[in-house]
């Protein structure tokens, strides 16, 4: 490695985790709890080789035009719509994300989520904290069962057929729609023995359970709107823990209000933390502040992927899990 880089690390991470960094390079930590604003952000990356970066932090293309010196962002998420992977390549920036070691936390996620809609765990909770319930009944609260069900996974990578096994394992048929199809292309990935391909509009009208597995583009947002709802089973739910602008909020609420579909669980909104008020008035839908990959072992291995991703490139060896800017 040539004579120290300096590194701007975005989020406070685990001290066990920013040693091998420390070690290496000269570290600029910030430690404030709310994200960098942009022009703070861009004055701190002046001088630097390296970021770890955090998904609520945008890395624009006024920011890479601020860091001359700057030789890869690594972000701490599998997702990596808040970096211009446009503008890191124009700016010769390597751009790495965390996939993998976050699979089987948020697909443990997707599910709890699909239980808690399905069984409505949330709403009994809510019922039972406001002193609503007055005693076991036959027919008090019924839910759904997933057994027998079909589930529809949008999107058939990493954590998509991750969530597949899950349903499986509780007895639920399983199709998939890739990502290019969602996105109007042709299929050319296939998840295997889980469960077969078919299209995005046979998918909705199908599943009784539609789980959202693709990452946010131009051709995803809003890949569920109110002519997708009006497709859905009117008994059917949605699941979204990829990315809140995938599903059009003003159509969702909607579909639940109308009744188009029966209920909905979100994990990720179009404009966090705001979340759109139609939504905090309904019982059908359960709403969790994004918490896919929340628990502390996932965090850990994510924030030292992208310490290793760093350390790799300012040290001249290639990445360990770099992002292809889109062709
Ligand atoms: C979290 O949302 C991630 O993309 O890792």
């Amino acid at each position: 490695m040539p004579s120290r880089p300096r590194v701007l690390v975005t989020w406070r991470l685990p001290s066990a985790v920013l040693e091998p960094l420390r070690e290496a390079c000269d570290v600029d930590l910030h430690t404030g709890r709310a994200s960098l604003d942009p022009e703070v952000l861009r004055e701190r990356l002046a001088d630097k080789d390296g970021a770890v970066a955090v998904l609520t932090t945008r890395f624009d293309r006024e920011v890479f035009v601020a860091a001359p010196r700057l030789r890869i962002v690594a972000n701490v998420a599998v997702g990596y719509d808040n970096i211009d992977v446009l503008a890191a390549r124009d700016q010769g920036v390597i751009v790495t994300n965390t996939p993998d070691v976050l699979t089987e936390a948020t697909a443990d996620l997707a599910f709890g989520l699909i239980l808690d809609v399905t069984r409505r765990l949330s709403e009994g909770d809510r019922l039972v904290r406001r002193g609503g319930w007055s005693g076991w009944s036959l027919d008090f609260m019924l839910g759904t069962e997933v057994r027998g069900k079909q589930l529809g996974v949008v999107g058939a990578g990493r954590i998509g057929r991750a969530l597949a096994c899950r349903a499986r394992a509780f007895g639920m048929r399983v199709v998939f729609t890739d990502r290019a199809d969602a996105a109007g292309a042709a299929v050319e990935f296939a998840p295997g023995a889980l469960g077969p391909l078919v299209p995005l509009d046979t998918l909705l009208h199908t599943s009784d359970v539609v789980s959202i597995h693709v990452p946010l583009t131009r051709e995803t947002r809003h890949l569920m709107d109110q002519r997708a709802f009006a497709r859905m089973k009117r008994t059917a739910f949605l699941v979204n823990t990829a990315r809140g602008p995938v599903v059009d909020e003003e159509a969702l609420v909607w579909a639940l209000r109308e009744h188009v579909i029966a209920g909905a669980a979100l994990d990720v909104f179009e404009a966090e933390p705001r979340v759109h008020p139609g939504l905090l008035d309904l019982d059908s839908v359960v709403l969790v502040p994004h918490l896919g990959s929340a628990t502390r072992e996932t965090r850990t291995a994510m924030a030292e992927l992208a310490v290793r991703n760093v350390l790799a490139v300012l040290s001249g060896q290639p990445p360990l899990t770099p992002v292809a800017p889109p062709s």
